[in-house]
């Protein structure tokens, strides 16, 4: 059977090459499976999951559930909204809480950077992190790029433009480490203010020209802006951002190429994204959304085994 060499999935930067191609080949198999009438497998039975949710999440909370499901595990789902964490609970307390209850595997998401690492530093179970503060998001990089994979057969060779506020985003982080690891080159595109400082040493391409990255790129991964993150203004208005760095089709005509549209979600209609851009035919934002839960199972079986 195959594997992959981390027993948790904390970080696509402490992943090989080789377990994304491992995952990749998994959630192949997988996307099968859940494409037939009958989906469910019994490969987790009589493993417990805990997916807990410090922070909000529609997609990667739901495509977790759903991938457990479709693997027969049992599942638990904790929010701290309604929790005892408003009672000062600590993180740590919380989960050996939760893993009193005999949990084999813990789903975390948290607004901390190193929240996930932390935890499996100090429990027994197996750790995926859904999403930790500004830090990383491995399984979106993972069916983001298990996504392009899909459309051109290859990642190798392919030109991405991640365009947005990449100061805030662990998606962009997980992107960039992802993508390079299978040999795409990277260009991360966004105004001078959402850019992080570390920018330079990552060994990606930085534009402050929206067209320039549409120009250069085969696939456009747009990012929302992060407003609930930003204590101060990094650009004056939304209305401004939209003007400079929105994706609409009057641009995507100028720039005559044939992109591919993608965007992890939740989009700010509009503001980064325009409909008539993230419902046409160049989008594969759903496609993401499908291919994550074939991802996901393919993770958490390569862990559980
Ligand atoms: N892409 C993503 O992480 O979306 P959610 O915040 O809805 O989970």
């Amino acid at each position: 059977m195959s594997a992959i060499s981390t027993k948790h999935l904390i970080s696509i930067k402490e992943l090989s090459t080789a377990d994304i191609e491992t995952i990749f080949n998994t959630a192949d198999n997988f996307k099968e499976v859940i494409n037939r009438p009958i989906k469910k497998v019994p490969s987790l039975r009589d493993i417990t999951i805990a997916n807990i949710f410090f922070e909000n999440s529609t997609r990667t909370r739901l495509s977790f559930e759903l991938a457990e499901k479709r693997l027969s595990a049992d599942v638990i789902n904790f929010s701290a909204s309604g929790s005892s964490v408003s009672k000062g609970e600590t993180l740590i307390d919380t989960v050996k809480n939760i893993l009193a209850m005999k949990v084999d595997m813990v789903v975390m998401r948290h607004a901390n950077a190193g929240a996930c690492e932390f935890l499996s530093r100090n429990i027994d179970a197996k750790v995926i992190n859904a999403g930790d503060g500004a830090h990383e998001h491995p399984t979106q990089a993972l069916l983001d790029a298990f996504s392009i994979r899909e459309k051109y057969g290859k990642v190798e060779g392919l030109k991405v433009a991640i365009i947005g506020d990449i100061l805030h985003s662990r998606v962009a982080l997980s992107n960039i480490f992802c993508l390079q690891k299978l040999g795409a080159e990277v260009m991360v595109c966004g105004p001078t203010t959402l850019m992080p400082k570390f920018i330079g040493e990552l060994g990606v391409k930085v534009s402050h020209n929206v067209r320039e990255a549409l120009e250069w790129c085969d696939v456009a991964n747009v990012l929302r802006i992060q407003l609930e993150r930003q204590a101060t203004r990094y650009f004056p208005s939304l209305r401004e951002y939209t003007l400079h760095f929105g994706i609409n089709r009057q641009l995507l005509e100028a720039v005559g190429r044939d992109i591919t549209i993608m965007h992890p979600g939740p989009i700010n209609r509009g503001v980064e994204l325009n409909s008539d851009v993230a419902d046409s035919s160049q989008s594969i934002i759903l496609n993401q959304v499908e291919n994550g839960v074939a991802i996901r199972m393919a993770a958490l079986y390569l862990l559980a085994n």
